[in-house]
């Protein structure tokens, strides 16, 4: 493979995105568009730059959550605004330079390789659309490229071309330097377009040749719509690969997981779950409608209808429907239904009965419950935090637990005697 640099333009305003959050720090399967796009040019180059410009500090600081290596360059948006702009004042390690625009999350490493073989002083990556509304219409004579035509600038009849640009370029070195600073804003938008370089390396006979590629690969994302649907692309690669690895998943279509997450073993998630984060799924069943948030589940079963938190930790458990677990521990442990157990540690043989709920917050800060080895809480009890509840202990239901412990074999009941008013039925209805 021949040495490449790689600049992602990324100073754009993104202003079709409607939106005050820079364009390519919207996420797609949970991590921003510009960090999957840096992840795949990572693997075929040790020289990756950003040109930022508008919201700069708010877009490096989230690039470099992720990567360290990176250099930042940052554009005179005011006096050279565009694309073309963007790539002024650039220097790179390697004489191959590979551009790539920020809005397109779903290329891959894979599909960038052939740009950095193909014999040419320009290649260009381009899409044939049935629909090429939006994209710059790409003018391809003999296999070559004679000229780019934003859509704003073209003629009825260039507007009928199906070949756009896709926002990929590969460059010589020479051939970037030596034409970036000749092109002219003199367009619809007064902008300076990095694809006028074609029509001018064009002029000097230099080699210009299109790549043809997909549009599941290299689609550009401009609005809200384009983002929901390189989403839908982007969720069905990650679903797809977990289910070669052996993950069973019912109605794909209606599950959402993100990039970070891993399955190890086997496990089956049923429809309509939503698994993010760092989550770590490994050997067990998660059924339908499922929120999991950063968490670990190990040999265990989940939901239907049940919600992990971020930093929960499952192994060998039970959790049923309507149980919520946050920042909790949980080791050989039974909740069957509604249940809310937050910022605990819970030991194994432990059932923890309907309704139960650990009382964590007393609205300035959070407390710890411990919960120790074969406990028993009975339904509908309250367990006000910090608590410890020691092993073999039974809680009678309906308990309310304001004691800083319970001591280990013991059984704790809070109940208020019944009472009986006779006729009360009958006086009250007057039957
Ligand atoms: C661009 C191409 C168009 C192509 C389409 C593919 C130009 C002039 N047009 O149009 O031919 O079909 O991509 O998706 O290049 N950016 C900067 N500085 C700027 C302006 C933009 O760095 O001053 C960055 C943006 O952050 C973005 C990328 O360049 O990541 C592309 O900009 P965008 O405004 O999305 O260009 P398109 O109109 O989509
Ligand atoms: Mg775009």
């Amino acid at each position: 493979m021949n040495k490449a640099s790689i600049i992602i333009l990324a100073a754009g305003k993104g202003s079709r995105m409607k939106s005050i959050k820079p364009k390519v720090l919207h996420n797609i399967s949970g991590k921003p568009m510009i960090y999957h796009i840096i992840k795949e040019a990572r693997k075929i180059s040790d020289d990756i730059n950003i040109v930022l410009a508008h919201q700069r500090d708010i877009v490096s600081d989230e690039i470099l959550k992720y990567f360290t290596d990176i250099t930042f360059f940052e554009q005179d948006d005011i006096n050279f605004p565009g694309t073309g702009g963007a790539l002024r004042n650039i220097h790179v390690k390697h004489d191959k330079i590979l551009v790539l625009n920020g809005d397109m999350p779903l290329i891959t490493a894979n599909t960038l390789k052939p740009f950095l073989t193909i014999d040419a002083d320009i290649v260009l990556s381009v899409l044939h659309l049935k629909n090429p509304h939006g994209y710059g219409r790409v003018k391809i004579h003999n296999n070559e490229v004679k000229y780019i035509i934003e859509q704003k600038d073209a003629s009825d009849e260039e507007l009928m071309i199906r070949h756009v640009n896709a926002g990929v370029y590969a460059f010589r070195k020479n051939v970037l330097t030596s034409y970036i600073n000749k092109i002219q804003n003199n367009n619809a938008q007064n902008e300076f377009y990095l694809t006028d370089i074609i029509a001018l390396a064009k002029q000097d006979r230099l080699t210009i040749k299109p790549l043809i590629v997909d549009e599941k690969q290299f689609m550009g994302v401009n609005s809200k719509e384009d983002l929901a649907s390189a989403e839908i692309i982007m969720q069905n690669r990650i679903k797809s690969k977990w289910m070669t690895e052996g993950v069973a998943m019912q109605l794909p279509d209606t599950i959402y997981i993100e990039d970070g997450v891993q399955f190890k073993g086997e496990c089956i998630i049923e429809n309509n779950c939503r698994i993010t984060g760092d989550s770590i799924i490994k050997n067990s069943h998660i059924k339908a409608s499922c929120v999991i948030e950063n968490s670990l589940v190990c040999d265990s079963d989940v939901g239907p209808l049940a919600h992990l938190r971020p930093q929960s930790k499952l192994t060998n458990t039970h959790i049923g429907n309507f149980v919520e677990v946050k920042k909790s521990s949980l080791d050989g442990v039974k909740a069957g239904h509604l249940s809310y157990i937050g910022d605990a540690n819970v030991q194994s043989g432990t059932n923890i009965g309907a309704g139960v709920i650990t009382c964590n917050y007393d609205g300035l800060k959070k407390y710890q419950t411990k919960i120790g080895k074969n406990v028993f809480i009975g339904s509908d009890s309250q367990l006000i935090a910090p608590i410890e509840i020691e092993d073999d202990v039974m809680i009678a239901a309906g308990t309310t637990l304001s004691c800083k412990k319970v001591p280990k074999g013991s059984l704790a009941i809070s109940r208020v005697k019944v009472k009986f008013i006779e006729h009360f039925f009958y006086k009250f209805f007057k039957k």
